[in-house]
C-alpha cells in the first residue's frame, strides 16, 4: 500500500519496506529498518525491567525469582562493585524468561553487546559454577566448574556465586527495590553502549 506522499506503509499505517523477500531488498529498505531497529534498542531497558517484573513469581524458594535477582544486586552493590557488575547481578538470572532449560547462557547473549567480556562470562558459566553448591544433590558433579580452572575468570565466577548469587535467597535480608536499580539498567542498557551488533559472528 502506498500513501498520499508516495510511500510504502502496511496496514498500520506507519512506513514499510516495498520487499516480501529480503533477497529483493533495496538500500532505502535497509535504512528504513535500521530507523526501527534503534527504536528497537531504545526499548531494551523497559524490556529488561518489564522480564524482571515477570519474575516476581514463587518458583519454591522462600523469595520469587525477582526478589533473588534484587537481592544479588544489593549485595553486589553494597560490596561496592561497579555499575556493570551490579546491573549483571540483577539481570544474571533473566534467561529463565525465555529460556529455563538454559537460563545462564541466555541471560549472558542478552547482556553481551553491552558489558565486558569478563562480565559476560561470569553470567554464561554461573549455572555450572553455582553446582557447586548443590549438584551433590542430584548426581551431578559439584565440579564440573573445575574444567575452566585455568580460565582467567574462574575466580571472578566463583566469587560471584559465592557472595552474590547462592547466598541470595534469604526473606530477612534488607533488598533494594528495583526502582532502586532502574537508573542502571536504563544506564547500562543504553543504546549507545551496544557495542557488538549482529553482523558480527558470535563468540
Ligand atoms: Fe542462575
Ligand atoms: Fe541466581
Amino acid at each position: 500500500m502506498v500513501n498520499a506522499a508516495g510511500q510504502q506503509v502496511g496496514g498500520h499505517g506507519a512506513p514499510t519496506v516495498g520487499f516480501t523477500a529480503m533477497a529483493d531488498g533495496t538500500a532505502e529498505d535497509y535504512e528504513l529498518l535500521a530507523r526501527y531497529e534503534e527504536a528497537e534498542l531504545a526499548r531494551v531497558p523497559d524490556r529488561i525491567l518489564g522480564w524482571l517484573r515477570d519474575m516476581d513469581d514463587h518458583t519454591g524458594y522462600q523469595i520469587t525469582r525477582l526478589g533473588h535477582s534484587l537481592q544479588a544486586a544489593t549485595r553486589a552493590y553494597r560490596a561496592g562493585e561497579d555499575e556493570e557488575v551490579v546491573v549483571c547481578a540483577l539481570v544474571h538470572d533473566i534467561g529463565d524468561v525465555l529460556a529455563p532449560a538454559n537460563h545462564s547462557q541466555a541471560a549472558a547473549a542478552v547482556v553481551r553487546p553491552y558489558v565486558s567480556e569478563r562480565n559476560h562470562w561470569v553470567i554464561q558459566h554461573h549455572g555450572v559454577f553455582q553446582g557447586l553448591y548443590w549438584f551433590q544433590h542430584i548426581g551431578a558433579d559439584p565440579n564440573a566448574r573445575d574444567q575452566w580452572a585455568d580460565h582467567p575468570w574462574y575466580q571472578a565466577c566463583a566469587d560471584f556465586c559465592a557472595n552474590y548469587d547462592q547466598n541470595s535467597f534469604d526473606p530477612d535480608y534488607p533488598t533494594e527495590s528495583l526502582d532502586f536499580f532502574e537508573p542502571m539498567v536504563r544506564r547500562v542498557f543504553d543504546p549507545s553502549r551496544v557495542k557488538d551488533p549482529d553482523i558480527s559472528e558470535p563468540a
